[in-house]
């Protein structure tokens, strides 16, 4: 046996849980005021789920097997197809358009490295039944905005952006068969971890078969929208999404979040059911992995057996978000466990000391006592490595006269108290 997890699977000692549950207050509290409501879905899906409509790479990730009844399944490694399945099935009554955000776990059986583990927390947020601009620009701004309640600015992170579409067209113009489009996306969306002749080998293998289209490919990332607009003028989707990428880079700006985005004509994302809009929010020095993906996917409701519905969203894991955090020391003190300690001199005067610690207890106070009726001494130090603001101490002659003596831990200031003042807080100061 081993005390250890599985490689890439986290144990949440308190002081990592304290993180966590700071990650999820702040992704929920930014979630809802963007007016995004929560919803949950199962942590098990049928495998088909997964192999018809995220691509190779997270197929080849799964965590699948077939279960006691016969049923091909998987631990789901992201959330969108969940999360277009269940708003498939009751699309219909549901008011437009649909905001929901979840919290959920994934699974993913990749290489464990920084950044990347085998399970991780991931905020989704979505919405369903909007092909406008103005909703493009409110999920980008729900993810920038997510980053800047943690604390962080925009000489920490940046969202870098472009469109599916636009890159598809470009793509086809220069030369790749439109059958290769999904493997070649996939290959373009490493080009930040691997080498460009890993790319050109990838894309060859995709069916990109001129090297002089591989080359160009690798450098689309280095093109500006007016560059490839004058470039492809004569191809109307290009004009079309060049021109809605200059609205959605407007409105970005109208709400006050211009020097957070980065348009990327490289960024393709690697998921295989993206159509339009796609972003990335990374740290600006490219040290850390990705912290959120996410993009448009008007067609996958759809295909899913749910209604002709559009659709976008994004997720942003809690991994690289903690390791930024960290970096950037925004990482929240963890809180004393408790407001009060109550310390009893002997074993005779437990009963009166666990009176007043139930009674405290009531009126909502964090309080602590030592089970053995050990030393003073040793009831200050506990009292102490627990981060009482008070010790309230009962003794016999304490509790003879109904009193007890409160010491403030910061000052170490000490008043006697009639016991019914305990619980009403007028010692003391913390209430
Ligand atoms: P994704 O790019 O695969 O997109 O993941 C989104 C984010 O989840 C990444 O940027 C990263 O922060 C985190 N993440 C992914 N895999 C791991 C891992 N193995 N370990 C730690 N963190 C990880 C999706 O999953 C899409 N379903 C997002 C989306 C929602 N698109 C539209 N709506």
């Amino acid at each position: 046996m081993t005390t250890s997890s599985l490689p890439g699977f986290r144990d949440f000692y308190p002081a990592d849980l304290a993180l966590r549950s700071h990650i999820f207050h702040t992704w929920r509290e930014v979630a809802q005021r963007y007016g995004f409501v929560e919803y949950d879905g199962p942590p098990l899906e049928s495998l088909e789920l997964y192999t018809k409509k995220s691509g190779a790479e997270i197929v080849g990730q799964l965590y699948g097997f077939t279960d006691q009844g016969g049923r091909e399944v998987a631990l789901r490694p992201e959330m969108t197809p969940t999360f277009a399945r269940m708003v498939a099935a009751r699309a219909g009554g549901l008011p437009k358009p649909i905001k929901w955000f979840s919290i959920p776990q994934l699974f993913r059986y990749e290489r464990p490295q920084k950044g990347r583990l085998r399970e991780h927390f991931q905020l989704n947020l979505d919405i369903v039944g909007e092909t406008s601009v103005a909703s493009d620009a409110e999920v980008v701004a729900a993810a920038i905005d997510v980053l800047r309640a943690f604390g962080l600015g925009s000489e920490d992170f940046v969202a870098r952006y472009s469109d599916r579409q636009l890159i598809a067209a470009v793509m086809i113009e220069m030369g790749v068969p439109e059958p290769s489009l999904p493997a070649a996306f996939a290959a373009l969306d490493k080009a930040d971890r691997e080498s460009k002749e890993w790319i050109l080998d990838r894309l060859l293998e995709a069916g990109v078969e001129n090297a002089g289209t591989r080359e160009r490919l690798t450098g689309l990332k280095d093109l500006t929208l007016d560059e490839l607009s004058a470039r492809f003028s004569h191809v109307d989707v290009v004009v079309a999404r060049v021109e809605r990428l200059g609205l959605f880079r407007r409105q970005i700006e109208a709400a006050g979040l211009g020097e957070f985005v980065l348009l990327d004509p490289g960024l393709v994302r690697g998921l295989a059911y993206y159509t339009g809009l796609v972003f990335e929010l990374w740290d600006r020095e490219g040290r850390f992995r990705a912290i959120c993906g996410g993009g448009r996917y008007d067609d996958l409701l759809e295909s899913v057996g749910g209604p002709d519905l559009p659709a976008l969203g994004f997720g942003m894991g809690d991994v690289v978000l903690g390791e930024l955090l960290r970096d950037r020391g925004l990482v929240p003190h963890s809180e004393a466990a408790l407001d009060d300690f109550v310390v009893h001199v002997s074993e005779e005067v437990l009963p009166e000391a666990l009176r007043i610690v139930h009674q405290l207890r009531a009126a909502g106070r964090r309080v602590g006592f030592d089970y053995r009726s050990r030393a003073v001494g040793k009831q200050f130090r506990a009292a102490d490595q627990a981060g009482a603001g008070r010790v309230i101490v009962v003794g016999p002659e304490e509790v003879a006269a109904g009193e007890c003596v409160v010491r403030m831990m910061d000052t170490g200031d000490e008043v006697r108290l009639s016991t019914s003042d305990l619980v009403g807080g007028s010692s003391g100061r913390p209430s």
